[in-house]
């Protein structure tokens, strides 16, 4: 019998140990080094992308390189070709400098690659997740029934939010979709909402016109009587309304919705009530600040980010909902070819996904090692980064727009220093600091937000000269 051997695995793609090791520890220090360059340099990109897209040109994929050399590529182009949110000089976006505990999960989720869809296939980390999510859901004051699961983003949790709200509305939504409904169905939330939201109606199908953007107060928050004057006039005109979405954390100013008065709404309404608190939610790890977010726990479901403000590395959000059922509802489906099919447990028959990766370490992790006390400092640490900003730049002729007790501040330039626009390209074409244009309540701002665990007094400084630089 000729029994023929098989060809050897492909050595650039499943490298020896030995190689492994090698390249492992020596990309490892270039990762270092470029750390300490980036948090020292400039937080706008520098790459002249002209170059950039020839010489990613040349990359025809004929002939293999060293995979060395590609690395080093690779690091160099991220080094020079993006936003650092590693800076801690970057008050941008909600975007975090990643902190560490979250690299590490990284690192091993690469290493093992478990698949998350079933809890047979990764009954470890399925338990683990589990046990995260239950903790925010105590800590939020849902209670020992309230579930959830990890996603990739707010959007999706968000997205879940609206499926498990069509989903109770009507016992037929799952099987006729938004047929079942005897008029056109309809959600509420604010103006100064993240407007994903028209995004999240459209992949739902029950079209973008289903969204209606409540006024705000004056003050960045959602006012309570005209969600209730538009939910009337809707209910008046044949439009059946589905659920109620309070902001915990405006993506502008910080601001956070009434959230008691919301949920006496939804309550009297019997709509669902949503909270999106991608951002704000990290406020729940506070002992000083999860006050502010009062009324969250008579939320149906919770969106919160770690991806944010609990600085894990991005693609990491929480769905939290009481009820756990209509996530079964929504999401079940029925196949003999996965390794378990368990309902309630099953993250593949519990949510958006299929295939998963293992996220929910990087939050793990960062509490194993940092408590909540930890992970409540890097929160409130935010807080008073964003203080120092203010105090310096209200000394300097500067007005602050929102009153926002979280992280970002809104703030308004005295006229010598021109419009906000001219000023934020100036400020972020400098590269040293990077803040962003917004409007808050009809007037242009810019917006500061202390993303970054590691901003210092210097760094703060060298914010307020930049941003005060004479015309
Ligand atoms: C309040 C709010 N909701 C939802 C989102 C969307 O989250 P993601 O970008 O993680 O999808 C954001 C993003 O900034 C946000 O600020």
């Amino acid at each position: 019998m000729n029994l023929k051997s098989l060809p050897e695995a492909i050595p650039a793609l499943f490298p020896s140990a030995a190689d492994r090791d090698r390249i492992g520890s020596w990309l490892n220090a270039q990762l270092g080094a470029a750390l300490k360059r980036v948090q020292a340099g400039p937080v706008s990109p520098t790459v002249n992308m002209q170059d950039f897209r020839e010489q990613l040109a040349s990359f025809d994929f004929s002939a293999p390189r060293p995979l060395e050399d590609a690395l080093r590529w690779a690091i160099d182009n991220l080094e020079h070709g993006i936003v650092q949110m590693a800076n801690p000089r970057y008050f941008g976006l909600f975007n975090p400098g990643a902190n560490f505990p979250a690299q590490c999960a990284d690192h091993i989720a690469a290493l093992f690659n478990p698949q998350l869809a079933s809890s047979a296939s990764s009954p470890v980390p399925v338990a683990l997740e589990n046990h995260v999510i239950r903790a925010i859901a105590q800590r939020a004051g849902l209670g020992e029934a309230a579930t959830g699961h990890f996603a990739t983003g707010g959007s999706e949790a968000n997205y879940t939010a609206l499926l498990c709200a069509l989903t109770g509305a009507h016992a037929k939504f799952a099987a006729d979709g938004v047929r079942a409904f005897a008029g056109p169905v309809r959600f509420y939330t604010s103006r100064d909402c993240h407007i994903a939201w028209l995004k999240i109606a459209h992949q739902a199908g029950v079209g973008r016109a289903a969204l209606r953007l409540v006024d705000t107060d004056g003050h960045g928050r959602m006012d309570p009587i005209a969600l209730e004057r538009a939910i009337a006039e809707d209910r008046a005109q044949g439009v059946v309304p589905v659920m109620v979405v309070a902001t915990a954390g405006t993506t502008g100013g910080g601001m956070i919705d009434p959230l008691h008065a919301c949920a006496d709404v939804a309550k009297q309404q019997g709509l669902w009530l949503h909270i999106d608190a991608a951002w704000g939610g990290a406020a729940l790890a506070s002992d000083r600040l999860r006050g502010l977010l009062s009324g969250i726990e008579r939320a149906d479901s919770i969106t919160i980010d770690a991806h944010k403000w609990l600085a894990t590395t991005m693609g990491c959000a929480i769905f939290i909902t009481r009820r756990g059922d209509l996530l079964s509802a929504a999401f079940h489906a029925s196949t003999n070819f996965m390794p378990s099919s368990l309902a309630a447990v099953d993250p593949y028959l519990n949510s958006v996904q299929w295939s998963r990766r293992f996220v929910g370490l990087r939050l793990f992790l960062a509490l194993a090692a940092a408590g909540w006390d930890g992970l409540g400092g890097h929160v409130e640490r935010g807080v008073e980064v964003i203080e120092r900003v203010k105090e310096r730049l209200l000394r300097l002729g500067w007005s602050i727009a929102n009153d926002s007790a979280l992280a970002v501040l809104d703030a308004v330039p005295p006229p010598q220093l021109g419009d906000v626009r001219t000023l934020v390209r100036r400020v972020v074409a400098s590269g040293r600091a990077w803040v962003a244009p917004t409007s808050f309540e009809g007037r242009d701002v810019v917006r500061i937000c202390a993303t970054n665990g590691e901003t210092s007094m210097e760094d703060v400084d060298a914010l307020i000269a930049a941003l005060n630089e004479p015309l």
